[in-house]
């Protein structure tokens, strides 16, 4: 895709009606010919909105005006372009724990969590968060994440998890400064429940820090598993991450993922996990596939809002 092709398609799959300051933005990005030009100069996989916006509030630029974005832009690049050379997106989202849930309740219990692309680790909780499924109230703890869920009952309990451990190129730790500076330049200028809601979940995986290794899902997965006690069942995950990982390397790490003993559950995009015979998604909007053991159940919403289980 052109960079005016993949910020149009931004605009309109993920920003349209969750942030209308990014829709805008990315629009205005798409039909912009001096940041293409900038953009050009970067790796495929670096010129990707969420970075760019990311990066420039980072560093303190605006990014509600586009003119203002703009100038700042042209400006400031040479700091810019290195942010996004040297980083990656590693939102992470507490909320898709709210999607994750109904699928870790069902598991035999207790569970040993094990996160590929775990970021700093915030959806290893699941059990310390509370849902909020329309009228339906699970588990007592902060944040609240609320779910519009479709086609099925909201889990009854909590997941019982005795070890979670996280698997990540970069892992984030929510106790230093910095990276939760990164972490909060990641979500989107409107989102002001996102932003408390990462305050919360950091708090929750400070006063607990998780097993947090510095590796690749496809090299050092069978180690790390290796690692989870006896007696829980193993449940291997990863939401929002393959879209990082080039293809043939995808298609190795689901070759290891089912070797392993326990559970897997993915929450991918479909264009990089692949699945037969679904049915239509609820709307244009992009959404992610929750499966277990490979097996299609659910779609749902990039942040963790809404589920729509069709299996
Ligand atoms: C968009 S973040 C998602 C974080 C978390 N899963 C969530 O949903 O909140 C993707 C994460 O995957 C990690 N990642 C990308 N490629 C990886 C790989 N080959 N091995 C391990 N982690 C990887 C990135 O460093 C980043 O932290």
């Amino acid at each position: 895709m052109t960079v005016a092709e993949v910020y149009t398609r931004f605009a309109a799959r993920e920003a349209h009606g969750v942030s209308p300051a990014y829709e805008r933005l990315a629009l205005a990005v798409a039909r912009d010919d001096e940041l293409h030009a900038l953009l050009r100069g970067l790796p495929p996989a670096k010129r990707q909105p969420n970075l760019l916006f990311a990066v420039v509030r980072l560093l303190g630029g605006p990014v509600e005006d586009p003119a203002a974005f703009h100038d700042y832009a042209v400006a400031n690049w040479p700091a810019i372009g290195a942010e996004m050379r040297s980083r990656a997106t590693q939102t992470n989202e507490a909320g898709r724990c709210a999607v994750l849930l109904p699928v870790l309740a069902a598991l035999p219990q207790p569970l040993a969590l094990l996160e590929v692309g775990a970021s700093a680790g915030l959806c290893l909780y699941p059990d310390r968060y509370a849902y909020r499924y329309g009228d339906h109230h699970v588990g007592s703890g902060e944040p609240v994440l609320d779910c519009v869920a479709t086609g099925m009952a909201p889990p009854a309990r909590l997941p019982q998890v005795v070890w979670r451990a996280g698997l990540d190129l970069n892992p984030l730790d929510v106790t230093d400064p910095a990276d939760l500076a990164w972490l909060d330049a990641l979500i989107w200028p409107e989102h002001t429940h996102r932003r408390a809601r990462l305050r919360a979940a950091a708090a929750v995986a400070a006063a607990e820090p998780p097993l947090l290794v510095r590796g690749d899902l496809v090299d050092d997965l069978p180690a790390l598993a290796a690692r989870a006690p006896a007696g829980a069942t193993l449940v291997v995950f990863h939401t929002s991450v393959l879209y990082q990982v080039p293809a043939p390397r995808r298609e190795a790490f689901v070759e290891v993922v089912r070797r392993l003993p326990g559970h897997w559950i993915a929450n991918e995009d479909l264009d990089v996990l692949r699945h037969d015979a679904l049915p239509e998604p609820p709307s244009g909007a992009s959404h992610n596939v929750l499966a277990l053991d490979g097996a299609p159940l659910a779609w749902t919403r990039g942040h963790g809002q809404a589920l729509s289980w069709f299996a």
